[in-house]
């Protein structure tokens, strides 16, 4: 019988990765107040997320997540949000029109601020300091005074969420999000760049879909799904004093969300038997993520999924699998294999960012493009050997010009990186490259559709 369950029964647990603050004082005076603002998100959105997860998980559409690695207070700007959102939403168009099925649009926006850091502290020239836990929790300038953790940030990172969640629930239903407008920017996109030929054809056929529907009738003017879209924000579960202070119990239900976010997830450093971050999370209803790497066992994972999801609601679960270009192939399947036999009905997703970090020549933290992609592709390939469904993809990505990641079409090189490198964290995958991945990823999800037609066609002959 499991324990029972309260906002803060995590404190009894061990928290890794977790700030300590000096001043418990104004840590309470700051969590009282966040406590007395209002949610963010609403139980009922996170409950219409689980049923769309839901169907992903019976592999009947794909989860698209992304967005910045940390958001931070230096780069919060109302074209950062929408240039993000923007491409999110010129992928999930391509993803659409190749996989024939709904795509959910989950941002790594509004509240993406915690980071897990490999070290806790950073050297330079000498002198050791506490490392960059992300902004709502201290500073990246390397100073003393603002590498202090301080509870006060929490409430800036609250309210930059609210007003960011705020113009994402404006693109998306105030005719920003035009089906016939995304497109055309792709076109514009596509038009613009020197490698655009690659894509064309797909390009040229989603506009002959969208012109074929507007003869019939259905069209953005006449057809109000068409003029707007569901979006929804997620992040890392991290600093759990500000989860605790944004959970709420459901007045229509009774059960307990934590409104800071649709959907929440748990880190591959956190994701440990025993982890306060494991503890806070079963007890919330929102649809949990968990990452899942190289040192994840299939029996621990078949324990952690009992204690998250003992009633196996579909769509309550994403594994969020981030091995790296050279061990998905080897690791991926084992874990697969154990959660179909046991009929956990999960959606799989694929982060092929975390386990493809190197340090180029140059001395920059990057990510080749093409082992993002050869982990994307052996993610695909496991699951096609499976028999299962690769359900979605989890990127770090933004809408800006940025030179973080080299390769791609861009082609930008290790030389280049200097020249717009502007993470708070992890290197993320610019405009023009994430959109890319998602014509690859397209090609891929083709694929698939093809092996269920090929399925489909012997099961009835
Ligand atoms: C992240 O998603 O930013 C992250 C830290 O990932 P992981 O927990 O997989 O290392
Ligand atoms: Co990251």
């Amino acid at each position: 019988m499991a324990k029972s369950w309260t906002p803060q029964s995590w404190t009894e647990a061990e928290a890794r990765h977790h700030p300590v603050y000096e001043d418990g004082a104004v840590l309470d005076r700051v969590t009282g107040t966040l406590g007395s603002f209002p949610p963010l998100v609403f139980a009922g959105e996170a409950r219409a997320l689980q049923a769309d997860l839901a169907q992903v998980a019976a592999g009947k559409g794909f989860l698209l997540q992304g967005g910045d690695c940390a958001e931070s207070f230096a780069e919060f700007h109302p074209n950062n949000i929408r240039d993000t959102f923007r491409v999110l939403l010129q992928m999930a168009v391509v993803l659409t029109f190749a996989s024939k099925q709904p795509v959910v649009k989950v941002g790594r926006m509004a509240g993406q601020f915690a980071k897990p850091r490999s070290a806790p502290t950073e050297t330079i020239g000498g002198v050791e300091l506490p490392s960059y836990l992300g902004d709502i929790i201290n500073g990246i300038e390397f100073e003393p005074e603002i590498r202090r953790n301080d509870p006060e940030r929490m409430l800036r990172a609250y309210s930059q969420s609210a007003a960011t969640l705020n113009l994402l629930r404006a693109f998306s239903t105030g005719g920003y999000a035009n089906l016939r407008q995304v497109h055309k920017w792709t076109l514009d996109h596509i038009g613009k760049s020197p490698w655009g030929e690659r894509f064309a054809d797909m390009a040229d056929r989603i506009g002959e879909a969208l012109d074929f529907m507007a003869a019939c009738g259905v069209d953005p003017m006449t057809v109000p799904q068409l003029q707007g879209t569901s979006f929804y924000t997620s992040h890392e579960a991290l600093l759990l004093p500000y989860e605790q202070a944004l959970t709420r119990q459901d007045s229509l239900t009774g059960q307990w969300y934590d409104c800071s976010a649709h959907m929440l997830w748990i880190g591959d450093r956190t994701r440990f038997e025993g982890s306060a971050h494991v503890e806070f999370l079963r007890g919330v209803g929102n649809p949990l993520g968990m990452k899942c790497g190289p040192s994840l066992a299939p029996d621990a994972l078949l324990r952690l999924l009992d204690v998250l999801n003992p009633a196996r609601e579909a769509g309550r679960i994403t594994l969020i699998a981030r091995f790296g270009h050279d061990k998905v192939e080897a690791g991926l399947p084992a874990l697969v294999r154990a959660v179909k036999a046991e009929g956990h009905p999960v959606v799989w997703s694929c982060d092929p960012m975390h386990g493809n970090v190197i340090k180029a020549d140059s001395g920059y933290k990057t990510r080749p493009f093409e082992r993002i992609l050869a982990e994307v592709r052996g993610f695909f390939a496991v699951h096609r050997a499976e028999g299962t469904h690769a359900g979605g993809i989890h990127v770090e990505m933004t809408g800006q010009d940025v030179t973080e990641c080299t390769g791609g079409l861009v082609d930008i090189t290790d030389a280049r990186l200097a020249d717009r490198y502007h993470t708070h964290c992890d290197p993320r995958l610019n405009g023009a490259q994430s959109i890319e991945l998602a014509f690859l990823l397209a090609e891929m999800l083709n694929l698939e559709l093809q092996d269920g037609a090929r399925g489909t066609a012997v099961l009835a002959s």
